[in-house]
C-alpha cells in the first residue's frame, strides 16, 4: 500500500484523484460535521460548494426532510437554519434529514473528490474506523486529502491524517510521501496536546474569536464516532455492516 498525504484540495485536481481511494479531511469542521449528522441520524448529506446551488438542489426533496446548513469564513447565512458547528447537529434537528451543507473548504474538496473509485470522510471523531476500513479494504494507494484553509496547510487536518497513517502502520506495512511521515510524527508528538495547540493556529483563533471555541474540544475529540460516511457521486451516507 501506498498513502499520500496532499495538504490542501487546491494541490490536487479532479484528474489526479480519478479512480483512486480517497480520504477527505477538514477537522475544522466541515467533515466533523458530516460525521457529527449522520452518526445522529442525518440520513444522507449533499456537500455542495455554494448557498444557491444548496437551495436548488434542495427544492427536488420534500421540504420538510430538507434541512439547510452553510457557513462562510466561519459564519452562518441568513435562511440557512445551522451553520456549521458540529455540536449543533444534534438527533432532533437531524434524524431522518438530508441535508445540504456549504463550507468554504470542506464541501469544495468533497466535490472534487466525485471523481475517485472511493470518497472516505474522515476527521479525528472517526478516524480509527476510517483506517480499519482502509486496513479492511487494502487499496493499493490512498491518498489523504486535506482541505486546508483558503490554499493554505491547516495543521489539524495533517494531524487527523497522522492519526490515520499510525493506525495503517500498526497493522499493514505501507509506503508514504514525506507529508505523510511527518503527519504521523505531528499526531504522536502532539496526542495529550491537541486543544492548546490548536487554540495557536489560525483556525482556532478565529473560532474562539466568534464564540465557538466549543467546537475545538468537540472536533478535537478521537473517536466519539466509529461511523464510516461514504460519498458515492454527490451523496454522502454511512456505510453499514
Ligand atoms: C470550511 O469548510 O472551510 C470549514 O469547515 C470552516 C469552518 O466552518 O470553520
Amino acid at each position: 500500500m501506498y498513502v499520500e498525504v496532499i495538504g490542501t484540495h487546491q494541490q490536487a485536481s479532479k484528474e489526479d484523484l480519478k479512480g483512486k481511494f480517497v480520504v477527505v479531511i477538514d477537522t475544522l469542521r466541515a467533515t466533523s460535521t458530516i460525521v457529527t449528522a449522520l452518526a445522529n441520524g442525518c440520513q444522507q448529506v449533499f456537500p455542495v460548494a455554494t448557498c444557491n446551488e444548496a437551495k436548488v438542489l434542495s427544492t427536488s426533496w420534500e421540504p420538510d426532510r430538507v434541512l439547510l446548513a452553510a457557513e462562510k469564513r466561519g459564519h452562518s447565512i441568513p435562511g440557512f437554519p445551522l451553520g456549521n458547528s458540529p455540536r449543533t447537529f444534534t438527533p432532533d434537528k437531524v434524524a431522518g434529514k438530508t441535508l445540504f451543507l456549504v463550507t468554504t473548504n470542506g464541501t469544495v474538496a468533497l466535490q472534487k473528490a466525485q471523481s475517485a473509485s472511493c470518497v472516505v470522510i474522515g476527521a479525528l471523531l472517526n478516524g480509527q474506523r476510517v483506517a480499519e476500513y482502509i486496513v479492511e479494504q487494502e487499496p493499493e494507494e490512498v491518498v489523504i486529502l486535506c482541505s486546508g484553509t483558503q490554499g493554505r496547510f491547516s495543521l489539524e487536518d495533517i494531524i487527523t491524517a497522522g492519526k490515520i497513517i499510525g493506525h495503517i502502520w500498526d497493522h499493514r506495512s505501507a509506503s508514504a510521501n514525506e507529508l505523510a511521515i511527518a503527519a504521523f510524527q505531528l499526531y504522536q508528538v502532539n496526542r495529550e496536546q491537541f486543544v492548546p495547540l490548536m487554540a495557536q493556529t489560525a483556525h482556532g483563533q478565529s473560532l474562539l474569536a466568534q464564540g465557538d471555541g466549543d467546537d475545538l474540544n468537540f472536533c478535537l475529540q478521537e473517536d466519539l464516532y466509529p461511523v464510516i460516511p461514504q460519498q458515492t457521486l454527490s451523496r454522502v451516507r454511512l456505510l453499514t455492516g
